[in-house]
């Protein structure tokens, strides 16, 4: 990760095309953020929707012409109006719970266009998913496929199964976050697959639909997508071989986001390069189906937020605003990077000064940015950059903040 910097006030802030600064008041579009601050209170959310738009759009040139279907993954953000923006641009939504799919319906989703993924699928929350009608089980491991298979034959249904299969590919990405190699909780083994598949194949509640693999988040490079879909051809080819017909395939999510000078590939590019290759490989006619969360809604987002105090100190000098790792659990989980930058240039009277910037929560481990230069004074707003996906969706009421 580069050296953390304070993006420089300019009308562009790169990698957010619907956030800029105008007569230097940072706006999300044509709204003002200083007047959503005072009218509904700090810290608050902003989403863009022609930002969400835009990204997905993206995705939609690279699947033109093609039989694709792209599925929300809504555990980036689940606010029910970000779903709804979602829901009827026509998308289907990757869901983990029970939870996550009583939003999406009452959102407006379609069923039918849900895919449930997750390692720990209880039995209530299969049974919630069969009585919705939803599209597909991506099911993680062999008791999970016996599991469901049970609970639809007691309710006379067959359950759409595909089984995620860990391609061991490196995605280059945080270990938090990387979810396709061995070692990780995640699929089952490359190996396992066909075996799998042919018990899937021969259990009454299952119908075996698709394929399914997802390697890891926040990745900025092509060539682990390119080889895992490699090797995931490899799999359909020798499950199809069984005679195991598969209409779908499923390639995940994680595409990375610009947080602090990263580059991933724009979705389009990168489905360009992918399905060359799947053409090459004669799968080019096969459905396919994807997962993407935070190339979708992160940069649609930001976390406005007031300065409560600045406390010099010898050491390190800090400044305390009203946002916390309880909103914001991604820097003190991932030490990840967010850009902070005001949201008023023309208040700013201080002189400038390196902070680290920290929540009021009681935890040494609350700090949202280290060694920001800002020149900023208590009562102003900043705003925290890329917050649209999981942070609002991981926030958590600790220290029984609201
Ligand atoms: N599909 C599956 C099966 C997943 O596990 C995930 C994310 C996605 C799709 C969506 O991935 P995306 O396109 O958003 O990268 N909390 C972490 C990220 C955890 C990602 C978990 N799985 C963070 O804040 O970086």
């Amino acid at each position: 990760m580069n050296p953390p910097v304070n993006p420089v006030a300019s009308a562009e802030l790169p990698g957010h095309p619907f956030v800029a600064y105008r007569d230097d008041a940072l706006h999300v579009e044509d709204v003002a953020l200083s007047a959503l601050a005072q009218t509904h209170g700090t810290p608050l959310f902003v989403y863009s929707k022609a930002a969400m738009l835009s990204a997905l759009a993206a995705y939609q040139r690279g699947f033109a012409g093609r039989d694709a279907q792209i599925c929300y993954a809504m555990k980036a953000n689940s606010s029910l109006g970000v779903l709804q923006v979602f829901a009827q641009a026509g998308c289907g939504f990757d869901i983990v719970s029970g939870g996550e799919l009583a939003r999406v319906l009452a959102a407006g989703g379609d069923a039918r266009k849900i895919i449930f993924s997750g390692v720990g699928k209880t039995r209530a929350e299969m049974r919630q998913a069969l009585t919705a009608g939803i599209g597909c089980f991506n099911v993680e491991s062999e008791a999970e496929l016996d599991v469901l298979s049970g609970v639809a034959s007691a309710m006379n249904l067959r359950a759409p199964v595909s089984i995620r299969v860990n391609p061991n590919v490196d995605p280059k990405t945080h270990p938090y976050i990387s979810t396709g190699l061995k070692g990780n909780k995640f699929g089952v083994a490359h190996e396992d697959a066909l075996r799998l598949y042919q018990h899937a194949a021969s259990l009454q509640g299952l119908q075996v639909v698709g394929i399914d693999c997802h390697i890891g988040s926040q990745i900025t490079e092509s060539t682990p997508y390119l080889d895992a879909m490699d090797r995931v051809l490899d799999l359909v080819a020798a499950i199809e071989a069984a005679g195991i017909p598969l209409a779908h395939i499923d390639f995940g999510g994680g595409l990375g986001i610009n947080y602090n000078d990263d580059t991933p590939p724009a979705a389009d590019d990168l489905w360009r390069q992918l399905l060359a290759k799947l053409d090459a490989r004669g799968y080019g006619g096969k459905k396919l189906m994807i997962e993407p969360g935070r190339s979708l809604v992160g940069n649609a987002g930001v976390c406005l937020t007031e300065v409560l105090y600045l406390k010099p100190g010898e050491q390190k000098s800090f400044c305390i605003i009203d946002a916390a790792m309880n909103d914001l659990p991604r820097p003190s989980l991932y030490q990840a990077f967010h850009a902070i930058v005001p949201v008023d240039l023309k208040a700013r009277q201080a002189a400038e000064a390196t902070y680290d910037v920290v929540g009021p929560v009681c935890e040494s481990g609350d700090w949202i940015g280290r060694d920001r230069v800002l020149q900023v004074a208590a009562g102003e707003h900043l705003a925290v950059l890329s917050a649209g996906a999981y942070c609002m969706s991981m926030a958590s009421n600790y220290n029984t903040r609201g």
